[in-house]
């Protein structure tokens, strides 16, 4: 049915439309039944429904609906795999179609800046492209099912420590490059339905009312089209937001704004069709819901299952001396620590589930093995528990392989708060250290939404990463470890050796007032990559239990311009002999020397099953944004013409094939000739290139800088002239007159026809 919405909004009083841009409540909007206009309802959001029916909060205080918690972003994202997260985001659509919710609130793609954001669970990567890739996914599935998304939160929100109050300071291209790159093309590629601004301020202007941000960003440059709501509780001064673009306050406020609202209509501070415009957007949407609703069941079990796949393909093995997969037959394997029995798999906070079941590994491995177990530590309190450790020491050691589960409780990690140290509980690593200490073959499972230290890695021989993996995990985990999968999963984010090693730690949190984002585009691998540092685990890393072989890259030229695509394809083999998936990555290595950038930057992926000894040919598109950074010069990516090298690479450190292509750029960077503009600037422009070259040549030979190097001439030796010609490119035009006599009529002459020949 097509809905004549601006005839609704036509009909609807200005208290109505006030109205309709603030929350009935918690999760509901508000109905306008005269004309039609029903209620909906929202829910977080990200990884499962957390539907509440009775007693609301955004915290994730009080009860929700039982439903299916699948693996966090912290998790999924490291599948590297599109269908995966959209057959996800089906499902997801297919819950809150059973539960009448409207929209979804998620997915959540803040960049992860520092390991310490407690909220980095429920985050996809430190990589733009990665995050926008798993979040464009996640979107479209849902939205298949006609239930809306929220991406969230928009922007810049990288950090719970004075989440609501903080302004993140970061400079335009940083801002373009990494805290928006996720938004942007999520959205351009899926177009959610809904937008939820963040809670923090942006260059010391609120999220909630960024005009640039809400209007000129989102709407004018991505052409957003759906309707922007508030994180819960984010507005500041709702009629300033509304004018910035923010359609919808959520929760309610009593009312309070929307009085607000209807005050500056009638005083002429708000012009009425900017209200209009909010009101036809949240319609738009709620009439796409209300008008495609569709017959759906919540299958609990089904969705069980399908959380334990994700979980599977998700987890990555980290390490691994020949322990895994473990031959369960006539060996004595013990089960060590709190959480194989009552695993960690979700983060606390707003997106906090009522899980329907919970699997545990100990419970999933009933089926495969016989298993003893020890508790080891407390999850309560980070205190040694002398009998515990002592129980759980003693059945390592009797057992032929200890499989330690260890991680973060809960308390250490959450919204609302960020952690202090990257370090896991003092009485967990006691634990594994004191069990390696008497058994040799030791793996570790780790349950945690962020990255922990691991004084202990070198001591065992098997570590899995099993991030936050929902509420299946123990099954995803028991298949791994014993081989009925093959793990598959790659590191979304680099693990550091230590907290100091990241970029951001000398500016995180901030002084609570501020934060400044001083480390610039060099966020996660672009900085460790570039900084040639050691880490654990770079990002993109992961094992599996077969090996494979890359070859014969091609690329579909040698040279294109910036606004053709160029197509990249390349063999791989499974050289092992059991079936598995590798993920490919391409990288991007910016050779021009324009700008300081990365040393490489991730900017396409693909992820290919193989059975033993099969080979596969895999494609993957680059276009313009692939070489492209942010230039603030030219308000507009710009890839300069020059060389890039194209890598295709098992993981950030482990590049297997390379090619170089040339990339022609359409644009040119303005430059505005004066007296001080360098030579080397107008070396660069085409336009003005030769003019300079020859004046340059005259200046340099002026200068002595021609004379050959002739045997006795000291001054011809130490200063060659190209010695002299790169010195030359750093001097201002007016050099001209302090080193060849030019006169300043004849500057001046010289710097206009100059700007004339710019193109
Ligand atoms: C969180 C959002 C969440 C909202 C509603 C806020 O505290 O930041 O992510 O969607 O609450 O629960």
């Amino acid at each position: 049915m097509k809905r004549d919405v601006k005839a609704i909004v036509k009909e609807m009083t200005l208290e109505e439309k006030a109205g309709m841009c603030s929350g009935k409540d918690f999760w509901h909007l508000k109905s306008v039944e005269r004309l039609g206009i029903p209620e909906v309802m929202v829910s977080d959001g990200p990884h499962g429904l957390r539907k509440q029916a009775d007693e609301a909060d955004h915290l994730g205080l009080n009860d929700s609906i039982k439903a299916v918690c699948f693996p966090t972003a912290c998790a999924t994202a490291c599948s590297f795999d599109r269908d995966l997260l959209e057959e996800m985001g089906e499902r997801l659509g297919e819950e809150c179609q059973a539960e009448n919710v409207s929209v979804i609130l998620g997915p959540a793609v803040n960049i992860k800046r520092s390991p310490l954001c407690g909220r980095n669970f429920e985050y996809f990567s430190e990589d733009p492209y990665l995050a926008s890739q798993m979040a464009a996914a996640q979107i479209k599935g849902v939205q298949s099912k006609h239930v809306g998304t929220s991406i969230k939160h928009f922007a810049a929100n990288n950090q719970e420590h004075r989440r609501m109050s903080c302004s993140s300071e970061i400079d335009e291209r940083t801002f373009r490059e990494i805290y928006l790159g996720a938004f942007e093309t999520a959205i351009k590629e899926a177009k959610p339905d809904t937008v939820m601004c963040s809670y923090n301020k942006i260059n010391g202007e609120f999220a909630s009312e960024n005009y640039r941000l809400l209007t000129e960003i989102l709407r004018d440059d991505w052409g957003f089209e759906g309707y922007v709501m508030s994180d819960w509780g984010a507005v500041n001064e709702r009629v300033k937001g509304l004018k910035a673009g923010l359609d919808l306050e959520m929760p309610g406020s009593g009312g309070c704004t929307d009085k607000e609202i209807v005050e500056a209509v009638k005083n002429g501070d708000l012009d009425e069709a900017v209200l209009n415009t909010a009101v036809e957007r949240i319609l738009n949407i709620i009439f796409k819901f209300t008008d495609n609703r569709q017959e759906a069941v919540f299958n609990r079990e089904e969705d069980h299952k399908l959380a334990a796949k994700i979980a599977a393909e998700s987890m990555v093995l980290l390490k691994n001396e020949g322990i895994l997969p473990i031959q369960p037959e006539g060996k004595k394997i013990a089960f060590i620590g709190k959480f194989a029995e009552q695993p960690r798999f979700q983060g606390g906070g707003s997106s906090h589930i009522n899980s329907f079941k919970i699997t545990g590994a100990l419970e999933a491995a009933k089926e495969i093995a016989e298993v003893t177990y020890a508790q080891g530590y407390e999850v309560k309190e980070d205190k040694v528990d002398e009998k515990l450790l002592e129980e759980a020491v003693q059945t390592a050691k009797e057992a032929d392989v200890a499989v330690i589960f260890a991680g973060l409780p809960d308390a250490f990690e959450s919204e609302g708060y960020d952690r202090t140290h990257m370090r896991m509980p003092e009485c967990q690593n006691l634990l594994i250290s004191e069990i390696a200490k008497v058994q040799k073959h030791v793996v570790v499972v780790l349950h945690n939404g962020s990255p922990v230290e691991m004084p202990w890695a070198d001591d065992v021989e098997g570590i899995l990463e099993a991030y936050l993996c929902g509420e299946a995990v123990g099954q995803a985990e028991v298949g791994l470890l014993f081989g009925q999968a093959n793990p598959c999963g790659k590191l979304a984010e680099t693990v550091p050796y230590k907290l100091s090693d990241n970029p951001s730690y000398l500016h995180f949190p901030g002084d609570g007032k501020t934060v400044e984002y001083k480390e610039g585009v060099f966020v996660g691998y672009r900085y460790y990559d570039t900084k040639e540092m050691p880490v654990r685990y770079p990002f993109g890393y992961g094992l599996s239990y077969t090996t494979f072989e890359y070859s014969d890259m091609q690329v579909s030229a040698e040279e294109i311009k910036d606004t053709e695509t160029l197509k990249v394809s390349l063999k791989i083999k499974n050289t092992g002999n059991m079936t598995g998936k590798e993920i490919v990555q391409l990288y991007v290595a910016d050779k021009t020397g324009a700008v300081s950038r990365p040393v490489k930057e991730l900017k396409n992926f693909v992820k290919v099953e193989l059975q033993p000894q099969e080979e596969k040919t895999v494609e993957m598109e680059l276009d313009k944004r692939s070489f492209a950074w942010y230039c603030t010069e030219l308000a507009d990516w710009y890839a300069a013409t020059g060389e890039y090298e194209i890598l295709a690479a098992a993981s950030s450190r482990d590049i297997r094939l390379r090619k170089t292509v040339k990339v022609i750029s359409s644009q040119n960077l303005p430059l505005s000739v004066s007296r001080n503009t360098t030579i080397s600037e107008l070396l660069e422009n085409p336009g003005t290139a030769v003019m300079i070259k020859e004046l340059a040549e005259s200046l340099v030979a002026h200068m002595g800088g021609s004379q050959e190097a002739e045997e006795g001439n000291a001054a011809a030796e130490a200063i060659t002239p190209e010695m002299s010609m790169k010195m030359m490119e750093n001097a201002p035009l007016r050099s001209m007159r302090s080193f060849m006599g030019m006169k300043e009529a004849e500057l001046d002459a010289l710097i206009q026809k100059l700007q004339d020949a710019v193109v």
